[in-house]
C-alpha cells in the first residue's frame, strides 16, 4: 500500500470518528432536553427541592436568648418607661405607640426559634400567641391614647412574658419586672 492511500485511510478514519462523536453528543443534548421539556410540562422544574422551601419563610437567625437580650428586653423597657406616667402631648403618646408595636411584631419571631427542643412544641405557640395577642391590646389601648386601659393591659402582657418564662426556663429567665 502507498504512503498516500494510508493517509488518506487514516484520515477517513478521523473524519468518521468526529462526526459520530458529534451525533451522539447532539442524541445525548436532545435526550437532555426533552426531559426538561416533560418536566417543565409536569410542572416539576419551579418545584423547590425539600429544605428550600424554607429560603422563601421566616428563617432564624440569632437564638432566642439573643433575640431577648437584642429586642425584648430594650423595647420593653422603652414601654414601661412611656407609660409609667401618663404619656405627654402627642411626642409622649408617640414614643409608647412605638415602643409597644415593636413588641407586637417582635413576637412574631418568636414562632421561628429553633434552638431549643421545646420551641418547636405547641405549647411554645400558644405562649407565642397570647403574648402577641397581649401586645396587640396594649397597642390598641395606646391607640385610643386610654391611659388606665393602656396600663391594664401592659401587665397582662408582662404576665404573658412571664408565663413563658416560667414554663420554659424558670431557673434561667429573668422575671420581667412591672413597673
Ligand atoms: C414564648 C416564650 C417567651 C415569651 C412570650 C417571652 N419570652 Fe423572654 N425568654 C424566653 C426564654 C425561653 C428565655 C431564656 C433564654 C433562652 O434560653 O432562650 C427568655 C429570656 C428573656 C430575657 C433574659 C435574656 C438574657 O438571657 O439576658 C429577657 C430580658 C426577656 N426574656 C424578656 C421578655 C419580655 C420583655 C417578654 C414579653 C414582652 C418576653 N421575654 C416574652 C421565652 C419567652
Amino acid at each position: 500500500m502507498s504512503r498516500h492511500l494510508l493517509c488518506m485511510l487514516l484520515l477517513s478514519v478521523v473524519a468518521s470518528m468526529i462526526v459520530l462523536g458529534r451525533a451522539s453528543s447532539r442524541e445525548n443534548n436532545t435526550a437532555e432536553n426533552s426531559a426538561a421539556q416533560n418536566d417543565a410540562a409536569a410542572g416539576t422544574i419551579d418545584k423547590p427541592e425539600p429544605g428550600e422551601a424554607a429560603m422563601d419563610g421566616p428563617k432564624q437567625i440569632i437564638k432566642n436568648a439573643e433575640m431577648m437580650k437584642l429586642l425584648f428586653d430594650p423595647y420593653y423597657v422603652d414601654l414601661r418607661k412611656a407609660i409609667g406616667e401618663k404619656p405627654a402631648g402627642r411626642a409622649g403618646w408617640r414614643r409608647a405607640y412605638i415602643a409597644i408595636f415593636r413588641i407586637c411584631e417582635v413576637t412574631n419571631l418568636l414562632y421561628s426559634r429553633k434552638d431549643k427542643q421545646y420551641m418547636l412544641t405547641q405549647e411554645w405557640r400558644q405562649m407565642t400567641t397570647q403574648s402577641r395577642d397581649a401586645a396587640e391590646s396594649v397597642g390598641e389601648a395606646v391607640l385610643k391614647l386610654d391611659y388606665p386601659q393602656v396600663r391594664e393591659r401592659y401587665e397582662l402582657l408582662i404576665q404573658s412574658c412571664n408565663a413563658c418564662h416560667q414554663k420554659f426556663e424558670p431557673t434561667e429567665a429573668t422575671e420581667v419586672k412591672v413597673w
